[in-house]
C-alpha cells in the first residue's frame, strides 16, 4: 500500500488540499480547491481547511497532515502577514488548526514547501549547490534549497528594489492588476531575479506557481547568469511538499 499524507496549501487567492503518495509525490484524490475567504481571518480560514479535510475523508487519524501557509513561520507562530489578515502577525496559528482539527499538523511557509517538493521529487531533484525557488502568485514567494537541503523562511519575494516591497510590482497579482503584456511583465521579472542573483548566486532559479504553466510566454525573455526554469511540479509543489514535510517529519512515521 502507498505511503501517504495529506497536504493543504493555502495562498492569499484559493485554499487547495489533496491526498499524497509520499514515494512518487502524485495525487491520490481529487485535489480539492476553494476561494480563501475574504479578508483572509484566521477562523475564516481555518473553517475552509476544516471543510477540505471533511471532504477528503481522512478516517485514519495516523495520516500525516501539513498545512503551508503564505507567511514566515516560527514554532508554529505566523510571525508575518502579507496578503492575509494582519491578525495572522505573532498568532498561535499551529494550535489553531490542531484545536480545529482536532489533529496534529505539520506547520510551513508555503514557498519553502514548494521548494522541499521540487528537491524530491521535482527540478530541484539531485541539484548540488544553491537552488532558489520561487513562486509567482498573489505574492512572490521563495525558498533556498543549499545541497538538498531547505533553508527555512527566506521573504526574498519582498526584497525592496527601487524603494518598492518588489513583490507589489513583480508578482503574477502585479502583472493582472497593471494589465501588463507578458513583455512588459518580463521587463520587471528581469529587475527582481537579476537582483537576487546578485545577491545570492544561485546555479539554479525555478519557477512556480500557477502561472509557470505558461512558462513558454515569459521564461525565454529572462538574461540571467543562473539557469532558470519552470517548477516540474507546477501549483501541486505546495500540496505536495506540506504533505512530504508533515510525513518526513513524523518520527512515527
Ligand atoms: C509572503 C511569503 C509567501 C509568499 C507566497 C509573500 O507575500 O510573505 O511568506 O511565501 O507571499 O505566498
Amino acid at each position: 500500500m502507498a505511503r501517504t499524507a495529506v497536504g493543504i496549501d493555502i495562498g492569499g487567492t484559493g485554499i487547495k488540499g489533496a491526498i499524497v503518495d509520499l514515494d512518487s509525490g502524485e495525487l491520490l484524490s481529487d485535489r480539492i480547491k476553494k476561494s480563501t475567504p475574504e479578508g483572509g481571518e484566521p477562523d475564516a480560514i481555518v473553517a475552509v481547511v476544516q471543510q477540505i479535510v471533511d471532504e477528503l475523508g481522512l478516517d485514519d487519524a495516523s495520516v500525516p497532515v501539513g498545512v503551508c501557509f503564505p507567511a514566515a513561520i516560527m514554532d508554529g507562530k505566523t510571525l508575518s502577514a502579507a496578503n492575509v489578515s494582519k491578525k495572522w502577525i505573532g498568532f498561535e496559528a499551529e494550535k489553531l488548526f490542531e484545536t480545529t482539527l482536532g489533529r496534529g499538523i505539520h506547520f510551513v511557509n508555503d514557498a519553502d514547501a514548494a521548494g522541499y517538493a521540487e528537491t524530491r521529487f521535482g527540478a530541484a531533484k539531485d541539484v548540488k549547490g544553491l537552488v532558489i525557488m520561487t513562486t509567482l502568485g498573489t505574492g512572490i514567494g521563495t525558498a533556498l534549497i543549499n545541497d538538498g537541503v531547505l533553508i527555512v523562511n527566506a521573504e526574498l519575494g519582498h526584497l525592496e528594489i527601487g524603494g518598492k516591497d518588489y513583490e507589489t510590482k513583480a508578482s503574477f497579482a502585479a502583472k493582472e492588476r497593471d494589465d501588463l503584456s507578458w513583455k512588459h511583465w518580463a521587463k520587471r521579472l528581469q529587475k527582481y531575479y537579476s537582483h537576487l542573483e546578485a545577491l545570492l548566486y544561485p546555479r539554479l532559479i525555478i519557477v512556480g506557481g500557477g502561472v509557470s504553466k505558461h512558462h513558454d510566454e515569459f521564461l525565454p525573455l529572462l538574461d540571467l547568469r543562473a539557469e532558470i526554469v519552470p517548477a516540474k511540479l507546477r501549483n501541486n509543489a505546495g500540496i505536495m511538499g506540506a504533505a512530504a514535510l508533515a510525513a518526513d517529519s513524523n518520527p512515527a512515521f
